[in-house]
């Protein structure tokens, strides 16, 4: 085990794939912001590198990248205090992915279940990008030494893969380069679920439109949505054990609990016994009040797209700053020689 005590540093991703959703800003945006304003060093990557492992037209990728800057721009994110940029900026991501590639093993690939699903029956027809990423996303967080991880439930076996890289690195090549990256999964929405369908993630590809909630909705489609969300005709209990068997009132439930920043036992507390004729109508107002001003502060960032490219510019310098040594060790530590 590691003796060398890294420094706290923070790194996390969002691919900008399109659609970012309710489930992107509670399970990870959001908690984002809590942890740039605890102190520690924070880095937030816009993780162009894995969106193109599933076809992305180049114009869209472009505007979708602007546009989840100016999200978490708009969410509260300081490019003075964090480190904002984009993927393919900084080199080292891609150098780095390559060398732990040839650490990481087939046999743990082939355990990850995020490409099972969704490569599902067609996995003849995937880009090899997509079954390698995980050793990508395992240098976007070793390059910078990064000690925490925050990320919603579905990445978590991501992270543990990434401790089993870091680990079989320092032991294969007799070195304390790496730290034991910690996922951070907490609050009450870690898996945020679709609006349709209880049992599955609410999603940027889910074809139906009506399962998410997007960033970019405005005050009457968020009504909207959760108006129309799937629930069933009982009333809410009043304690947690009341919502066994119903995934899609705990989903409701655990949104309310995550956008008011209480408990959903104290949810429970104040709509126990109520209908969801009066829960929804609660929530669709707190959503509102929660997403209308980021979509508004969303739509003003984008207006300026070249001020959000001098951002991410000046993010990547100071990424580069920290990665390009790393990587340097990291060769010296492999046997490769550096004599530009
Ligand atoms: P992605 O959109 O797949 O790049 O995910 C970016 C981040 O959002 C990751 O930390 C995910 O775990 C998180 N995330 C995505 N969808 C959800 C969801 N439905 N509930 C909670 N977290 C999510
Ligand atoms: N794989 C993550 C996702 O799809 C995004 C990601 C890429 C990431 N690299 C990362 C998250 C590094 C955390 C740390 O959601």
């Amino acid at each position: 085990m590691s003796e060398t005590s890294f420094k706290q540093r923070v790194f996390s991703g969002i691919q900008p794939s399109g659609n970012l959703t309710l489930g992107n800003y509670l399970g990870a945006v959001k908690r984002f912001v809590e942890m740039q304003n605890s102190g520690i060093e924070t880095i937030y990557c816009m993780v162009d590198l894995h969106a193109i492992t599933v076809w992305q037209d180049p114009v869209a990728l472009r505007n979708q990248t602007r546009e989840l800057a100016a999200a978490y721009i708009a969410c509260g994110l300081d490019p003075q205090k964090s480190i904002l940029f984009n993927q393919s900026q900084v080199s080292a991501h891609a150098e780095l992915g390559w060398l732990l590639s040839c650490v990481a093993r087939l046999g743990w690939m082939n355990r990850m279940t995020q490409f099972k699903d969704k490569a599902g029956k067609n996995a003849e027809k995937m880009s090899l990008g997509l079954y390698a990423y995980p050793a990508l996303m395992a240098a976007d967080i070793l390059a910078y030494q990064a000690t925490h991880v925050p990320v919603g439930e579905d990445q978590k076996q991501h992270v543990e893969l990434t401790r089993d890289i870091a680990a079989k690195f320092n032991h294969d090549f007799g070195v304390d380069l790496f730290p034991m990256p910690e996922p951070i999964i907490e609050g009450a929405a870690t898996r945020v679920m679709s609006l349709r369908d209880g049992s599955k993630k609410m999603s940027k590809s889910d074809p139906s439109d009506k399962s998410r909630i997007n960033m970019t909705d405005d005050a009457d489609t968020i009504a909207s949505k959760i108006r129309k969300a799937k629930t069933d005709p009982e009333p809410l209990p009043s304690e947690l054990d009341g919502l066994q068997g119903r995934p899609e009132a705990r989903n409701l439930v655990n949104i309310y609990a995550a956008l008011s920043g209480v408990t959903p036992d104290a949810v429970l507390a104040e709509f126990g016994g109520q209908q969801f004729g009066t829960f929804k109508p609660a929530l669709a107002e707190l959503a509102v009040n929660h997403l209308a001003p980021i979509s508004g502060e969303m739509a003003r960032l984008m207006a300026q797209p070249d001020e959000i490219d001098r951002i991410l510019g000046d993010g990547a310098m100071r990424a580069d700053a920290i990665a390009a040594p790393v990587l340097a060790q990291v060769k010296e530590a492999i046997g490769m020689i550096s004599s530009r």
